[in-house]
């Protein structure tokens, strides 16, 4: 393009009548019907567990994928299943984070039926812990009961909770006393541990990073989150799960063959290359760590953690504080172990105790909600 030409392709691009017609064609691109069950919960239903599960289904979850399964044929009981079809094999083996994640949707429902007055009563594993995977087995079963129980306010973040997968102010520092009202708020369920210390927060932006490198550049965990990617508005919308990668930029890129699933696999491309100097900003700027230990490593013991953990979150939008679960060195597969290995004896974790979680700490920027497959299809059919 020749000076004369760029110039007025600047001029014309920034024109009012574009400017409006990008921000028209931005608004298009708006996944609306994807995060349709943030606006609807607690809107479309009278019956109190139906109230309570359209807030359950907004919990956090590995990859978005939202393994929960509800049989509501039993009168004021609803039992909990874990799909099997929505599972991660290569990062998750054990499906130990698909059992937080169902912990984080079981305190959740706990939070909204209590606003409404009702206690529920949860059996963990009614017919048994699963052994190695999850199986057809019920996760939970839940009782509800009318009492008066007192809401809490936690639940009030319900609704703005978000993991925040973006850089942090690194100007920012996260105050000791705002840590603390984190592990007050994970107590009931598990223990919290923090570090807020520059040379311990260096390490694990450095283990975090090197972790992160590890599952990208293994072909077959990499693999794992490209296939459950979900690339613009359409696809947001056809399945509104997995990691949803919107907006017009990335939309546009992907159209236009420079954001595909097939760079995003080649560690040679240039989008895979972008993909690592944002992770490695994101895991530089973290300005503090949240971990959650458990004794032993029982399926019991994970439900627990999930349910912890999303009481940590909705304790940090309340403060203002973003969080962001890093899960990778955490994961159990034969690269990832001695970064592992490596963690555990950073954290100095004893021998039969487990990191269940792992986040980094900091202030970032409002995100948006990520989408959620409507209450309804979640119910198992009598
Ligand atoms: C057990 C567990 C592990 C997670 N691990 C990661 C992770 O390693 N990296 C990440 O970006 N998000 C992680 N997340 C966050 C999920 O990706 C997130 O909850 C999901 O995409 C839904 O988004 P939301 O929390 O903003 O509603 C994890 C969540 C849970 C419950």
């Amino acid at each position: 393009m020749s000076k004369q030409s760029r110039r007025s392709f600047l001029r014309i691009a920034g024109s009012t009548a574009v400017v409006v017609a990008a921000s028209h064609y931005a608004l298009t691109r708006h996944p609306a019907t994807a995060l349709e069950p943030w606006q609807q919960a607690g809107q479309s239903y009278t019956d109190p567990k139906m109230r309570a599960l359209s807030f359950a289904i907004l919990a956090p979850n590995p990859h978005n994928l939202q393994p929960w399964l509800v049989d509501l044929k039993t009168p004021n009981q609803i039992t909990l299943y874990c799909d099997l079809e929505r599972l991660l094999p290569e990062t998750d083996p054990f499906n130990r984070q698909i059992v937080i994640g169902l912990g984080c949707f079981l305190e959740t429902l706990h939070l909204a039926a209590a606003e409404d007055g009702y206690s529920i009563e949860i059996t963990p594993f009614p017919e048994g812990e699963p052994g190695a995977t999850v199986d057809r087995k019920p996760i939970a079963q839940i009782k509800f009961e009318k009492n008066q129980s007192s809401p809490d306010s936690l639940f009030k973040q319900v609704l703005t909770r978000r993991s925040t997968k973006e850089p942090f102010d690194p100007a920012r520092p996260v105050e000791a006393e705002t840590l603390a009202i984190l592990h007050q708020a994970a107590m009931p369920y598990a223990v919290a541990h923090t570090s807020r210390d520059n040379s311990q927060v260096q390490q694990l932006r450095d283990l975090g990073w090197r972790a992160h490198q590890i599952e990208v550049k293994t072909p077959r965990t990499n693999q794992e989150s490209i296939d459950v990617m979900r690339i613009g508005k359409a696809e947001i919308q056809a399945n509104p799960d997995g990691i949803d990668l919107g907006g017009v930029m990335l939309e546009t890129l992907n159209h236009v063959g420079l954001f595909t699933r097939k760079q995003l696999a080649d560690p040679k491309s240039n989008t895979f290359q972008q993909g690592l100097d944002l992770y490695s900003k994101i895991h530089q700027t973290s300005m503090a760590y949240l971990w959650l230990v458990t004794e032993t490593n029982s399926r019991t013991e994970q439900l627990a953690v999930g349910r912890a953990w999303m009481r940590v979150s909705l304790a940090a939008m309340a403060q203002g504080l973003s969080i962001h679960p890093i899960s990778q060195a955490l994961q159990e597969y034969p690269e990832m172990k001695t970064t592992y290995d490596e963690l555990r004896a950073l954290l100095d974790i004893r021998d039969s105790q487990r990191i269940q979680m792992l986040a980094r700490l900091g202030y970032g920027p409002q995100v948006p909600p990520s989408p959620r497959w409507p209450l309804v299809t979640r119910i198992v059919s009598p």
